[in-house]
């Protein structure tokens, strides 16, 4: 295998999967204490675009993440990817979570080879020196050798990433990977990120619940709808490619954000209402903004 080839990713590691989500329902829960949480969720990830998925906190975006990675199961609908229906687990998905996952007793490096040597289809040789280019690329080859706990929050994103794409994943699934990095490390880890993507364009469904980071960096944001959650509407981003953060202060960019946080106001609103005791403060609400 050229590794060169699968990491600057241009040509063979590009991948072309699509995932498809085809009236997906999740709930949790027996009969009176049941609470649907995914209803007739449709959505389809094409390849060469990143899909960026928001929605408000607890709305059911990590279940949707869990039933894409195959840790759990829909109650009914499918999920296909390039039309093959997930069984379950499989390092043809990789997911990077909002929590580390990184093993603290392992090295960075050792956390990077452990799954490609564990399934052992591949010689060690070549695997080791993937990694090594892997953690090159991703600005850790100083850092190789030491553990999880020495990393700063944002190299430790770093060699999560390196770690998934090791595995050369048809579909690359972020559960709002830089959630809980302070402000200047999540800037940079977007700016990683998103170049990252440029280079090889791999099929990607990225969750978060930041406005701004979804438009950054995504060809389409997914806006959700509160509990139980579908998908509300779809925004095409036109920003151009290579992404800056300039583009944010476009009319363009300015457009979208307004156009997603009036969804999530609307979705928030709804879920005030649903719960009883809140209508008093949403009708004063609706009142104030008559
Ligand atoms: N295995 C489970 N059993 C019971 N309830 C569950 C299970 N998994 C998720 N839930 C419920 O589903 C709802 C949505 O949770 P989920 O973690 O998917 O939301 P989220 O949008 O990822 O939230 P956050 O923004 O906090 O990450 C929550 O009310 C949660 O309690
Ligand atoms: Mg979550």
């Amino acid at each position: 295998m050229n590794t060169n080839t699968a990491i600057s990713g241009t040509s063979g590691d590009r991948s072309q999967a699509t995932l498809e989500l085809k009236n997906v329902n999740r709930g949790f829960g027996d009969d009176w204490s049941r609470e649907e949480i995914i209803t007739d969720f449709s959505l389809t990830v094409h390849p060469n675009e990143l899909t960026v998925i928001v929605g408000p906190s607890g709305c059911g975006k990590s279940t949707l993440v869990n039933l894409v990675a195959g840790f759990d199961k829909p109650d009914s609908g499918e999920i296909l990817l390039d039309d093959k229906p997930i069984t379950g687990p499989g390092h043809d998905r990789m997911v990077v979570f909002q929590e580390t996952a990184l093993m603290p007793w392992q090295t960075t490096r050792a956390n990077v080879v452990f799954g490609p040597k564990l399934r052992g289809d591949r010689s060690n040789a070549d695997i080791e020196a993937e990694a090594d280019q892997l953690l090159d690329k991703v600005g850790l080859s100083d850092f190789k050798d030491k553990y999880p706990i020495q990393l700063s929050g944002g190299m430790q994103r770093r060699a999560e990433l390196a770690r998934a794409m090791i595995n050369h994943p048809l579909v690359m699934i972020m559960d709002e990977p830089f959630r809980g990095l302070d402000a200047m490390s999540r800037e940079l880890m977007q700016e990683f990120f998103v170049r990252l993507f440029e280079e090889n364009r791999r099929t990607n469904l990225f969750v978060t619940s930041e406005i701004e980071e979804a438009i950054f960096l995504a060809d389409r944001v997914v806006v959700l709808s509160n509990r139980p959650t579908s998908v509300r509407q779809i925004i095409d981003i036109k920003l151009p490619r290579p992404r800056d953060f300039h583009m944010l202060s476009s009319t363009e960019a300015y457009e979208y954000k307004r156009e997603a946080m009036e969804l999530l106001h609307e979705e928030a609103l709804k879920s005030f209402k649903r719960k009883g005791d809140q209508s008093e403060l949403v009708e004063a609400f609706d009142k104030r903004s008559e």
